[in-house]
């Protein structure tokens, strides 16, 4: 009877074990679902399913959020999900992108999955050249879903205070972002300043970097464009660009700061001594202007990401003269707006401008559209034809060394 008896609950106990066990692994089947059904839902900018699938191999992360409810932070200037929200990462450990965040790894069964909001330290830094372009890279970059752009320059690593502030004081300035996109800022001088690729390497050593270049004859035009701008706004009489670049005798002026930015070759040897060649990416600037998408899937290619930036999210706008953006996140639906600077000049459907009007047409759903500021674009000066030439011909020898060592060939004209 007592044998009977311990081998019946024997039997019970293993019937209760097997009923576990198929209840656990249904339990699981059924939070992967609810995962991808969320980030579908929730992430950031749309791409449909192949976006989904790519979050999910890139991430395989996602927040059990107490509660059920959104994550306050989408919009302009709100403030991070609370930690105290955040529950549960599936997989995956703090650092696997090497941009040191801390995470909080505490259990608990709530059960609404959300992608975590974070703010990342970049990923990918598009490190100049000053007037080469960043600003439109780095907007038509953040077309992309797995995208967060820092709206402003930071300057951490070319400014010795704000370097002294500390990467702590750096991951405040960045955007919120989830853990499937990438963070990316720009400061045009990280390219010419000394210490700045050293510092670099220090916060992460494979950290992605883009470098935007253009004629440097043209660059310089554009520098000078810049400054004279800002000398006007000081009162400063306006100067010719002839008795800026060349000294009375008609050589280059080499002790011109401007023509030094434009000697591309002497910079990257310092990138390059930190850096393999493979961890930076080169945008021909002059090709973004006259067809930015060819440039964009290159870098698209470069950062592993899906190419999911489309050509027709770039018009040609006839007023501006250049290229303009379709199909910006808006501020409410882009997870990392906060910052709307003076770069651009950004407008939704209602707009009246007759170009954009006719795109309205072919896009009749909500969209959001940017042209570049005043501040990009400007008139170059006019400069006699003997003036442009003795530049080229200065720049030539350095342009090659340039493209030796980059191994690309811009075709910059010589004479
Ligand atoms: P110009 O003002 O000389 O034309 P940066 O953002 O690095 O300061 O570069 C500014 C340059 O970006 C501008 O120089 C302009 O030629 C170039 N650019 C490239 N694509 C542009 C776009 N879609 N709209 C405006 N400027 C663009």
């Amino acid at each position: 009877m007592g044998r009977r008896r311990s081998l019946g609950s024997r039997l019970l106990a293993g019937l209760a074990l097997v009923s576990m066990s198929i209840c656990l692994v249904l339990l699981h089947q059924l939070s992967h679902q609810e995962a991808r059904a969320v980030i579908g839902a929730g992430g950031a900018g749309g791409g449909g399913n192949e976006a989904i699938e790519r979050r999910e191999r890139h991430s395989h992360r996602y927040l059990l959020m107490a509660g059920g409810g959104s994550i306050p932070g989408g919009a302009v200037g709100a403030a991070e999900p609370p930690k105290s929200h955040v529950t549960k990462t599936a997989a995956g450990t703090a650092d696997d992108h090497g941009d040191g965040r801390e995470q909080n790894h505490n259990n608990n069964n709530q059960s609404q999955l959300m992608p975590i909001l974070d703010r990342r330290l970049p990923r990918l830094l598009i490190i100049g050249v000053r007037k080469g372009g960043t600003r439109a890279l780095l907007e038509m970059l953040n077309l992309h879903p797995n995208i967060a752009m820092v709206p402003v320059e930071v300057h951490f690593f070319d400014k010795f205070d704000n370097y002294q502030r500390g990467l702590d004081w750096y991951r405040s300035q960045m955007p919120l972002s989830t853990d499937a996109q990438l963070t990316v800022e720009k400061s045009p001088s990280y390219y010419v300043t000394p210490e700045v690729p050293e510092r670099v390497y220090a916060m992460n050593p494979h950290v992605q970097l883009v470098l935007i270049v253009r004629d440097p004859v043209t660059r310089l035009l554009s520098d000078f464009a810049q400054i004279e701008a800002s000398r006007a706004t000081q009162n400063l009489p306006n100067r010719r660009f002839q008795d800026v670049a060349l000294l009375p005798n008609g050589e280059v002026n080499t002790q011109n700061r401007a023509l030094h930015v434009s000697l591309y070759a002497k910079f990257l040897s310092r990138w390059l001594h930190v850096f393999p060649r493979r961890q930076l990416h080169i945008v021909d600037g002059d090709r973004l202007i006259h067809d930015p998408y060819p440039e964009l899937q290159k870098v698209e290619r470069f950062l592993g990401l899906d190419h999911l930036i489309r050509r027709d999210q770039f018009y040609f706008n006839a007023t501006k003269g250049f290229y303009c953006l379709m199909g910006v996140p808006s501020p409410t639906a882009n997870l990392v707006t906060n910052i709307n600077d003076d770069n651009f000049t950004s407008s939704s459907s209602s707009s009246s401008s007759a170009s954009v009007d006719d795109h309205a047409n072919y896009y009749p759903h909500h969209y959001h559209h940017k042209c570049l500021a005043g501040s990009k674009g400007r008139r170059h000066p006019q400069v006699p034809d003997e003036v442009i030439s003795v530049l080229r011909q200065f720049f030539a020898p350095h342009n090659r060394k340039f493209f030796a060592m980059v191994g690309q060939d811009f075709h910059w004209p010589e004479q």
